[in-house]
């Protein structure tokens, strides 16, 4: 066998069609990536930043990538994405329902800005919600034993009294919907589940102004592992894991990706 045929990895998820959302940057770019090098058939890369959403697409290539504009806190947008989809490539086997949102400021508890706490839970609860329900609909329809992930976060397993009131609310409801959803779904063997990244610089940390020497100086003092800062392909390699077959008897689970965080800075 040749060198080059040793390493290569084995491909996870051959003929399977996928949904990414918030797939035009950051965790679900990198994923839609990590899902296309393992053999996916279909991605649909649903966003709301329509150019940065094209480009992801064209990079993977119009064969078996496309982008649809889709807000997820519209349940007609997910609805017709979702079937959309199913039209166009047969089936939906994985929903990566990733897309959110951050506040920027008064989201401590007596400054609390009630109408970003809204804009949150519309699009971190809200819009996870609309997912889940479309993508098991379709599933359930077709028989498909298909697997959800949802991003949630560090902070629902490991906030020990942050700041972000509103994000860290939004994100208990994602843990909340995963658990409920897989006990229901069970029964069609759809399995869904929950990844909790620690922090990252994507557009949407740094929109905080978390940008990369900040979180170094934060976040690694307090994780156990030493000599390695978490990026956007470990938090990819974690949701293939939980995609695929490797995670078979694996649903109702927040699987984190922290390295040991021994807890959170005050933001
Ligand atoms: N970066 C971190 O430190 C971190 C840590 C834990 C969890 N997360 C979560 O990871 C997920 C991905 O975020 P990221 O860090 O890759 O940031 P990102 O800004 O790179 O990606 C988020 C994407 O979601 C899209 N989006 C936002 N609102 C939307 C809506 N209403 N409809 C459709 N798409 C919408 C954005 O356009 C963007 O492309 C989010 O759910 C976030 O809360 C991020």
């Amino acid at each position: 066998m040749a060198h080059s045929e040793s390493v290569l990895p084995m491909k996870k998820l051959q003929g399977k069609v996928a949904i990414v959302t918030g797939g035009a940057s950051g965790i679900g770019e990198a994923t839609a990536h990590l899902f296309t090098e393992h053999g996916a058939r279909a991605i649909v890369i649903a966003d709301l930043q329509d150019e940065k959403g094209q480009t992801v697409a064209e990079s993977i290539g119009s064969n078996r990538c496309s982008y649809v504009h889709c807000d997820v806190r519209d349940e007609k947008q997910v609805k017709a994405m979702v079937d959309w989809t199913v039209q166009k490539y047969g089936q939906l086997d994985i929903m990566f329902s990733n897309a959110g949102a951050i506040g920027k400021s008064n989201y401590a508890i007596l400054d609390l800005d009630l109408s970003q706490l809204d804009h949150l839970i519309q699009v971190n609860a809200r819009g996870n919600a609309a997912c889940v329900k479309h993508a098991a609909r379709v599933m359930v329809e077709q028989k498909v034993r298909g697997s959800i992930v949802c991003t949630a976060s560090v902070v629902v397993s490991n906030w020990k009294g942050g700041d972000m009131t509103d994000y860290n609310m939004s994100k208990y409801a994602v843990v909340g919907l995963v658990r409920s959803a897989s006990q229901q779904l069970g029964v069609h063997g759809i399995r869904v589940n929950a990844v909790s990244p620690s922090a990252i610089e994507t557009p949407l940390s740094s929109s905080t102004g978390m940008t990369g020497d900040l979180l170094e100086k934060l976040f690694v003092p307090l994780t156990s592992l030493k000599g390695i800062m978490l990026t956007v392909k470990h938090v990819a390699d974690a949701v293939l894991f939980l995609v695929s077959h490797d995670s078979e008897f694996i649903t109702g689970h927040e699987l984190i990706v922290d390295g040991g965080l021994i807890s959170l800075p005050h933001l």
